[in-house]
């Protein structure tokens, strides 16, 4: 392989482990509080809850809001919480904003990862997403 070529696929391989192998907590945890706490929550924390949705905790986040669920487990692209972040999407969140892509693809890969950790086999640890370069 042309080094040039080796180099960019390692680099692709190192951003692809960082996301992917972190399970649901993790990336809740680490990548998209952060990220709700910034964009979100002045509508739909502590002070407010637009359309009754709150996005201050994952509980709040799971209960969904006035239409019902925003989530659904490991489908992104039937969760409206994450449909709703869409350039094209109407109703569009946040309102008069853009999340970036990479932003997006962190709410996405959160929403994807939680299929394993709803639903852990009984008695044993929850499982890494099926996307984990890592043992
Ligand atoms: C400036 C205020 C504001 C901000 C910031 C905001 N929202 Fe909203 N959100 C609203 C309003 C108003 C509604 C109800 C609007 C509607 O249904 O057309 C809503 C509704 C929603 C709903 C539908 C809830 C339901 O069940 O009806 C989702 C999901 C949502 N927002 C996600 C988000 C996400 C994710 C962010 C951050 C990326 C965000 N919102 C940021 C004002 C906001």
């Amino acid at each position: 392989m042309h080094p040039r070529i080796a180099l960019t696929f390692l680099l692709c391989l190192a951003v692809v482990r960082d996301v992917s192998g972190m399970d649901a907590a993790a990336l809740w945890a680490d990548q998209v509080q952060a990220l709700f706490d910034v964009k979100c929550i002045k509508c739909h924390g502590p002070l407010e809850q637009k359309s009754g949705l709150g996005l201050d905790t994952l509980a709040a986040v799971m209960r969904g809001g006035a239409e019902g669920e925003v989530v659904v487990p490991g489908r992104p692209e039937e969760s409206r919480l994450y449909l709703y972040l869409d350039p094209n999407s109407d109703p569009h969140m946040p309102p008069k904003k853009q999340l970036s892509d990479a932003e997006r693809a962190r709410v996405h890969a959160w929403i994807r990862a939680m299929i394993l950790a709803t639903d852990p086999p009984r008695g044993r640890p929850l499982l890494r997403s099926p996307l984990s370069l890592s043992p």
